[in-house]
């Protein structure tokens, strides 16, 4: 890492499945003026470019090969795999399923720490993910753990399917959500859970506004010490 880089704020913003991280990151980087970055979509890539090239979800020297020479692009459009736009193919639930199995091997997570350092640059990152605080920015000025309750994270992820003209059914949305949050919680490395000093902020009574005031006064009150 340059100097520059571990000079570089940064907003670490963990939290389970469906809490709203990623919209909340990327309306703090907004507000701030700085990247962000979507760990979580560099998973789904992973399990996307796994999927299409036959590679099994249990081959760990494979995975992390994979992962080590990932052609990624995070472009102003959108997210690019070899040139191609896949902003949209990572969001298909049969690849977030992927993503959660292939992210419990050890070898793939090791393979995607240096890409994702990289990315913190000034004038700074907002980084969401599951292990921001944890693992990949220890050192992070201000670290977020954002949660909401499962029934809640289920309808919001519920409300956003039919919004976009898919059909989803609530229990199993729900159903899916808590396997994935127990896959998440539970695995040997990079378990999900609240990095130490981070704030723990339940978003279950607040909107996405509310949510993202409260990372910029968190942020703001630890700068000004
Ligand atoms: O946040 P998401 O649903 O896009 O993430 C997809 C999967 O990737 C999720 O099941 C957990 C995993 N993940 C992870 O293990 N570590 C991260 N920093 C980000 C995501």
């Amino acid at each position: 890492m340059s100097g520059l880089q571990a000079l570089a704020p940064l907003i670490a913003i963990d939290g389970p499945t469906a809490s709203g991280k990623g919209t909340v990151a990327q309306r703090v980087a907004h507000a701030l003026g700085w990247a962000h970055l979507d760990s979580g979509a560099l998973y789904r890539m992973c399990a996307l470019a796994a999927l299409r090239g036959g590679i099994a979800l249990d081959d760990e020297a494979g995975l992390a090969a994979l992962a080590g020479a990932l052609p990624v692009r995070f472009g102003d459009g959108g997210l690019e795999l070899g040139g191609e736009d896949v902003t949209e193919a990572i969001r298909d639930e049969a690849v977030g399923s992927a993503a959660s199995r292939i992210a419990a091997l050890p070898a793939l997570r090791a393979a995607l720490l240096g890409l994702q350092r990289d990315c913190r640059r000034p004038p700074g990152l907002v980084a969401d993910g599951r292990d921001m605080g944890t693992v990949v920015f220890p050192d992070a000025t201000v670290k977020i753990f954002l949660t909401a309750s499962a029934g809640s994270r289920a309808e919001r992820r519920h409300k956003q399917l039919i919004e976009k003209g898919f059909s989803a059914n609530l229990a199993d949305l729900l159903r899916d959500l808590q396997q994935r949050d127990e896959r998440d919680s539970k695995r040997a490395v990079a378990p999900l859970r609240p990095a130490q000093g981070a704030v723990v902020i339940d978003s279950t009574h607040l909107d996405i506004d509310e949510t993202v005031a409260q990372v910029l006064r968190v942020y703001r009150h630890r700068v000004r010490r």
